[in-house]
């Protein structure tokens, strides 16, 4: 038997201070912020410029648009990939909420499809079954860092003439059949937001290989203009365009943070691997995968917990939320990443983002409904996961790993003890 549990007055495993924050600051960061703050261009400046071709130049697309949100991009992409009223676009029914919202905002409609129990993306099994003959587009999430089969997926893109647009926001590097996230589709969004493995506080890139959809996207970023600030500029809408531009100050803390980027990417594989082999066979624990062929960045380590297997017996939600928080007292800064399925959220229930039942009951439209039972495995999921980003970051390294896995093991020896245990509002 380990030691007390934490949550019922013993010791925690990992003491305060011992994990550090993300993302870790050094000179070279310092330099980049100075040097745009003494600049005189603080709106979309030279470092923009430079970030959009060194992004680019990273991940091997010809073009990149750099944009003051992950978010920001996806909308870009629905629209440049010519998604427009009426038409609807393929998400998951598990994922952050602009992966669907993205959609609404041009004037679409999102269909979900439920996800696969192992890698928590969507189930390409089950993607055909929702194509109609309005379907425009498949927005393929990469979550928590493990890549779509997008094998799969661009059979039936080539079947039906539709667009592929990947939300990489949270997936910087991984591979898929050798072949970096953001090459795979036709386009692709990256966040560069407070957790992200490239963190530039907020920000975010659109990348493609596509001249037309390049084009497209750079006029809906910035006021449906040709030319970019930099440029000489006519000032004429030629279409409907937002303000979705990042600033210097932004992309010069994103090029500092780009040039460590492998880095840090090598050592969230490296902690990620020290992890997974101290928590191996723990009973009613289901550790994430990384199917051959597939390169995980482990942007966020997520776990699945089975009460009836731990040997607890109690609700399967609430099993879980006890592990959370006896794993909270044990030091580890483990969390929840969406406890509602997208088709629950009220903004989809509603069925009225624009008003006036827009744009589900726009003329255009054929009708949608949402039924969170048609996604038994993403709220089977949603019930049981949890999980963490960055303890196995730098400057975190595998003796961080080692002592995550040791409270893991002192918290699931003692199960059975957790049943006393009262839930935290
Ligand atoms: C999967 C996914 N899609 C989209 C986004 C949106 O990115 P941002 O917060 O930069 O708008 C995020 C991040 O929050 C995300 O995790």
């Amino acid at each position: 038997m380990r030691g007390k549990l934490a949550v019922l007055g013993g010791e925690p495993v990992i003491p305060a201070g011992m994990i550090k924050p993300w993302p870790p600051i050094d000179d070279i960061d310092r330099q980049y912020v100075l040097n745009s703050l003494e600049g005189n261009a603080h709106s979309f400046g030279p470092n923009c410029v430079e970030l959009e071709k060194e992004f680019a130049a990273w991940n091997g697309n010809k073009f990149a648009i750099t944009t003051n949100s992950g978010t920001a991009a996806l909308h870009m992409a629905v629209a440049a990939c010519g998604c427009g009223a009426g038409d609807e676009v393929i998400v998951p029914a598990y994922s952050w909420s602009s992966s669907a919202t993205c959609v609404l905002h041009h004037n679409c409609i999102p269909v979900f499809v439920d996800i696969e129990w192992a890698t928590m993306n969507i189930d390409v099994e089950k993607i055909e079954a929702a194509i109609t003959e309005k379907t425009k587009a498949i927005i393929v999430v990469h979550l928590h860092g493990l890549p779509v089969n997008l094998e799969k997926v661009l059979a039936l893109a080539k079947k039906y003439n539709l667009k592929i647009i990947e939300d990489a926001c949270q997936a910087h590097g991984a591979t898929f059949k050798g072949k970096k996230v953001g090459l795979l589709g036709d386009c692709a969004a990256f966040s560069f937001n407070q957790n992200k493995c490239l963190c530039s506080g907020e920000g975010g890139m659109l990348v493609t290989d596509n001249e037309e959809i390049y084009r497209a996207a750079r006029m809906i970023w910035s006021f449906g203009e040709t030319r970019t600030p930099v440029e000489s500029r006519d000032y004429h809408a030629y279409a409907l365009g937002w303000m979705y531009r990042n600033n210097d100050l932004t992309a010069a803390f994103g090029r500092s943070q780009l040039k460590k980027l492998d880095q840090y990417l090598a050592a969230q594989q490296e902690n990620a691997a020290v992890l997974l082999e101290e928590i191996r066979n723990i009973p009613g624990l289901v550790l994430p995968v990384e199917p051959p062929g597939y390169k995980h960045n482990w942007y966020n380590f997520t776990v699945r917990v089975e009460a009836t297997s731990a040997g607890y017996d109690g609700q399967p939600d609430e099993f879980r939320d006890k592990v959370l928080q006896a794993l909270q007292a044990e030091g580890v800064p483990v969390g929840i990443y969406q406890r509602f399925i997208l088709p629950r959220m009220t903004v989809f229930q509603a069925r009225n983002a624009y008003g006036r039942g827009c744009p589900w009951d726009c003329p255009w439209a054929r009708k949608v409904v949402y039924d969170p039972d048609d996604f038994p495995v993403a709220e089977k999921h949603a019930r049981s996961h949890f999980g963490m980003t960055y303890p196995l970051r730098l400057p975190n390294g595998p003796e961080v790993a080692r002592q995550v896995g040791e409270a893991f093991r002192k918290v699931f020896d003692q199960v059975s003890l957790l049943r006393d245990v009262p839930l935290k509002g």
